[in-house]
């Protein structure tokens, strides 16, 4: 826009980000090793105060074109941006109860197949809409769901499969997909710490894919376009998840994006972030559909204003324009972002490889390109190391860690007395619980740091370093 007194704002923030100190000289045992972290820059920021000069404030021109580079990233036609990554969860659980879906609607009741090693919200929408989660073990090193544990989790009212890809680390997606194919299942891929995690399905199963009920017969289910073997995640399942929170692959402060390749499915899910609304023109927006003053829905009369009609028990979960103007920005660095996060974890791979007698190190996932979230680490049983004593000496030399979030969620206290299945042992999950860590990989971080990390749990280890 030519505008001089933009242009003078834009100068200003120019000439202030200029101003700005660089970060001093990494200074071992000083300087904090953070385990995540936002690279936000100028042009991060002149984004943001032009959305903010443009006054617009709710979901406008910045949101429609991060909504629309957002999908293209993925190869998907939609994506829709939603206050966080649990909010994100929130709206693709809740849309698979929608009464649009007829008989393909998920149930109060019915159970969901999950996993205990994670976070919170990528479960607690299963329970907020009153259905019962099925937990299965995880497998150590990957930190993904036991497939082979997913036959004994299925029950007559199977419905569903959610699951994350954890610290980036896609799942088995080829047998969770075949699994859900067999069985008449959803699949809602949370990739709330895996941007840029790609995934090729097995050669035979090239045509693998997410089935949807037809309008006409909801438990007949049509084949979309078959889409390329080797993909982001986020392109498997029939909907998908993430996070912009300023630890993850790219920031807008809080937000996060509900995607999807099937526009039924879109509708339901803006229905749920805008209130429950049937409508769906954009803030600012009358009669999108060319018949506001022509439906008849509910108990309603003819003809009520279709903005103020509502199918879905909704919330109001969208962002602002400025969050979006964050988050646009940050798009250009994303292929920089993930090449960063993979060339660190490699980094790390790399100084511990000759600790894996003690330290249970992470791999892919077959068939997986993981854009790595963190460096998770399991102590081996055998190393007789204690958790808490590597956490604080990593702690007195500044060097941040993290567990595997909730651990073993059924062991959390929000959890006792709700009702959940645990279907076979959590042994696994347990052990993630009790001796399992991450350390960071974000790009913030440089080599001299990620090799302090390194060296320090090789010092606690009584391992040799350079
Ligand atoms: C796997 C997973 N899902 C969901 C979330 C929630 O995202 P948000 O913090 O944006 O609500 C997180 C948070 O880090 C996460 O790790």
């Amino acid at each position: 826009m030519s505008d001089p007194g933009r242009q003078a704002v834009r100068d200003a923030v120019s000439a202030w980000c200029a101003a700005q100190a660089k970060p001093a000289p990494f200074e071992p045992g000083l300087t904090p090793v953070p385990v995540s972290g936002k690279v936000v820059g100028e042009t991060e920021r002149l984004a943001m105060v032009e959305a903010a000069l443009d006054g617009w404030l709710t979901t406008g021109r910045f949101n429609e074109a991060f909504e629309k580079r957002l999908a293209d990233w993925f190869g998907l036609p939609h994506a829709i941006t939603v206050n966080s990554g649990s909010s994100a969860n929130l709206v693709a659980v809740s849309s698979l109860f929608s009464p649009r879906l007829g008989p393909a609607a998920i149930q109060p009741g019915d159970e969901i197949i999950t996993v205990a090693a994670g976070f919170p919200t990528t479960v607690n929408p299963i329970l907020q809409n009153g259905a019962i989660p099925v937990f299965v073990d995880v497998r150590p090193g990957t930190y993904d769901i036991d497939a082979a544990a997913l036959a004994g989790a299925l029950g007559p009212r199977s419905r569903a499969v959610v699951l994350a890809h954890t610290l980036g680390n896609p799942f088995d997606l080829a047998a969770v997909m075949d699994f859900c194919a067999r069985h008449d299942l959803w699949l809602i891929e949370d990739c709330c710490d895996a941007l840029g995690s790609r995934y090729r399905l097995p050669d035979d199963a090239s045509d693998w894919r997410p089935r949807l009920p037809t309008a006409d017969d909801p438990r007949r289910w049509s084949l979309a376009e078959a889409p390329e073997p080797e993909r982001h995640v986020g392109t498997f399942g029939h909907l998908a998840t993430v996070s912009f929170y300023p630890a993850h692959h790219i920031t807008m402060g809080e937000g996060g994006a509900v995607l999807t390749f099937d526009m039924a499915l879109r509708r339901i899910a803006e229905s749920f972030r805008d209130w429950g609304r049937d409508c769906w023109c954009a803030p600012g927006c009358d009669n999108t559909c060319g018949k506001r003053f022509d439906w008849q829905l509910g108990g309603l009369p003819r003809g009520y204003d279709h903005k103020y009609t509502y199918a879905h028990l909704g919330y109001n979960l969208k962002i602002s324009d400025m969050q979006a103007a964050c988050a646009l920005a940050q798009m250009d660095r994303l292929p920089g972002f993930v090449a960063a996060r993979k060339a660190n974890f490699a980094h790390l791979s790399a100084r511990l490889a000759d600790c894996a007698d003690a330290l249970q190190l992470p791999f892919a996932t077959p068939g997986s390109t993981p854009s790595w979230f963190g460096f998770p680490i399991t102590l081996r049983p055998e190393a007789g190391l204690n958790r808490v004593d590597l956490l604080q000496w990593l702690d007195q030399h500044r060097i941040a860690t993290r567990l595997l979030f909730a651990g073993n969620l059924t062991r959390q206290p929000y959890l006792q007395g709700k009702t959940f299945r645990v279907a076979g042992s959590l042994e696994q999950t347990d052990r993630i619980m009790n001796d399992t860590f991450w350390i960071g990989v974000w790009p913030g971080l440089t080599i001299d740091m990620l090799d302090y990390a390194a060296d320090q749990i090789r010092v606690f280890l009584g391992r040799d370093f350079d």
